[in-house]
């Protein structure tokens, strides 16, 4: 299949009307798109990032009067956190309507909904004339893209079109809440912080899965943002300075020691827009160790920690 590069979202949106699977730019990373009401275009999705089928699809929309068509209900605590964030780096799980496809939900009965806040996602969407059912434009399993270059290097051939965007102002994902009960509780953090959460739901929770249980958002069981190479954590203090070739490092502070590749960032939104793009980085360079420096978990930190624990292969 020939993958069109365009970076007119008229062009890229004709593509979903005609049953096509688009990447597109959001404000969080790159996402790959198909009208949420074609099942076989949504079908196509997971072959094309060989995501497994029990890893639900997030319902992207142009705008808010697209949610009626989604969801059975917007519950109290969603109706806030719609006010105070949409559009943003926030997907919120709601009641399913019944005509949602079951594939894009991946049977499950609720629906992550959220409204990206780029201008050129925006056009695009409202293009679309559909929400657009989109999990992140990588094969699974890799890093999210934070670029349409990085998009095209995972699934050029694969795809129909690649929308080309600016590199998003975030770098990582959205925050996921499940809003279907009293209380909104985590199940992802990302982009919006729980701070800035808490603050408007103050008993806002956090989810963290026991041992035993099924985890309510199935994405967080699956191997996730990881370099080839092997990812430790460092705090500033345990940089190592000596025996470092083929490592690079990444944080806050400049290192002593001469690693392959360093990358500084100026602020922990810095190091989160950045952290994605210097995996593949290294990856491509070969790279056998990335030393990534361990932030304080307050703010966009909280999803940064939460991303490079991953990595490094921990799965709590
Ligand atoms: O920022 C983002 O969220 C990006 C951009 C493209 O919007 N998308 C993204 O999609 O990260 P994906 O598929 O890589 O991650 C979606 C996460 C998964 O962990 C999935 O399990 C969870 O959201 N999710 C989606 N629908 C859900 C549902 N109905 N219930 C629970 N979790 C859900
Ligand atoms: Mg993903």
């Amino acid at each position: 299949m020939k993958t069109v590069l365009t970076s007119t979202p008229f062009e890229a949106a004709d593509f979903i009307k005609k049953g096509g699977i688009v990447a597109f730019p959001t404000e969080t990373v790159y996402g790959l798109g198909a009208d949420i009401f074609d099942a076989r275009a949504i079908a196509r999705i997971f072959t094309a990032k060989k995501r497994p089928s029990d890893n639900p699809l997030i319902a992207h929309i142009g705008s808010l009067s697209q949610v009626s068509s989604l969801v059975k209900e917007v519950t109290p605590s969603a109706e806030i956190l719609i006010k105070e964030f949409f559009p943003g780096p926030l997907t919120l799980v709601l009641p399913k309507a019944p005509k949602v496809p079951m594939i894009a939900t991946a049977n499950l009965e609720t629906v992550g909904i959220r409204m990206p806040r780029n201008k050129l996602t925006n056009e695009f969407l409202r293009e679309c004339g559909t929400p657009v059912a989109a999990p992140s434009a990588n094969l699974s399993g890799k890093p999210s893209p934070t670029s349409w270059q990085a998009v095209f290097e995972d699934l050029n051939g694969r795809i129909d079109c690649i929308l080309q965007g600016e590199i998003p102002e975030i770098g990582i994902e959205s925050t996921v809440v499940d809003c279907t009960g009293d209380t909104p509780i985590v199940l992802r953090t990302g982009g919006v912080s729980v701070e800035q959460l808490k603050e408007v739901i103050p008993d806002t929770e956090i989810y963290s899965p026991r041992d035993d249980e099924k985890p309510r958002s199935p994405g967080i069981k699956h191997k996730h943002y990881s370099p080839e190479a092997t990812v430790i954590l460092v705090s500033s203090g345990e940089i190592p300075a000596t025996g470092l070739d083929g490592c690079a490092f990444i944080g806050l502070v400049q290192p002593f020691g001469a690693f392959d590749l360093v990358e500084v960032a100026r602020s922990p939104e810095d190091y989160a827009r950045r952290l994605f793009d210097f995996f593949r980085k290294c990856d491509r360079l070969g790279i056998r160790t990335i030393y990534c420096e361990i932030i304080e978990r307050t703010g966009i930190g909280t999803a940064l920690m939460d991303r490079l624990r991953k990595a490094s292969g921990s799965q709590n």
